[in-house]
């Protein structure tokens, strides 16, 4: 059974907008964690937008599960990361003026860069997760740079409408087996939500699920704790 690993960015972004210390972004990763969540998710962003160093540092200390840091290919963020030492980093394109990660990484053109990269925190023993396009060719090559895990754009996906959705989803599907067969390690993430997630958990070999948006949203309505069992109940009845 997959399990979820919380993103709780969107936590630190309504603290950001006053400057002050609510919502307590430590505490909301104890919540997830104690209901159900086998892990918490966050994004050091360069501009620092609402993950700051210090919540990375004080979540290394607190959670008990996989603690998964998001990180772009920039010095600053790999200097930082190799400071916190995280449980695992997932490597992500980053543009300063996005809303949000658009789109997977681009493997072929910083190849040399990842293959370091991997290297590096294989060496403290930080275990390594692309964020990829959904394409079996991209999985094969995050395999052959080393890296332990790719994290699936389900992006595409989640936006897409009733002509494009079947093509969406056999796509990841196809991308699923490709890392079964090449025995790299599947995670997936970005966009799904309470309704577009079952179709998902048909993809072989799925070991992590990262969901921030949905489950926060959901949250101002039921509470976190709420938010996140219902999102486990969604990924035990499959
Ligand atoms: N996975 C990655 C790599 C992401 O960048 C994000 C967004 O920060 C997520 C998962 C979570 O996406 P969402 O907030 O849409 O659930």
């Amino acid at each position: 059974m997959p399990e979820l690993c919380v993103n709780i960015d969107h936590i630190a972004t309504l603290r950001q907008a006053r400057g002050g210390t609510e919502p307590d972004v430590i505490a909301s990763a104890r919540v997830c964690e104690a209901n159900g969540a086998a892990g918490i998710t966050v994004h050091l962003r360069e501009d620092r937008r609402h993950i700051q160093d210090s919540d990375a540092a004080a979540l290394k200390g607190t959670v008990k599960g996989c603690f998964n840091l998001e990180m772009a290919l920039s010095d600053d963020i790999i200097g930082a990361a190799k400071k916190i030492v995280p449980d695992q980093i997932t490597i992500v394109p980053e543009k300063r003026a996005e809303l949000t990660t658009e789109g997977g990484l681009d493997v072929e053109a910083n190849r040399a860069k990842i293959a370091k990269i991997v290297k590096e925190f294989h060496e403290i023993g930080v275990v390594v997760s692309l964020f990829i396009e959904p394409y079996p060719e991209t999985v094969l090559l995050s395999k052959e740079l080393g890296a332990d895990y790719v994290e699936l754009h389900t992006g595409t996906y989640c936006n897409a409408g009733p002509q494009t959705v079947r093509h969406e989803i056999e796509r990841i599907y196809a991308a699923a087996r490709a890392a079964a067969s090449a025995g790299i390690g599947l995670n997936a993430g970005h966009g799904l939500n309470y309704t577009n997630l079952p179709p998902l958990l048909k993809a072989e070999g799925l070991h992590e699920l990262n969901i921030g948006h949905s489950i926060i949203s959901r949250a101002v309505f039921t509470g976190l704790e709420i938010a996140v069992q219902e999102m486990c109940r969604i990924i035990k009845q499959q």
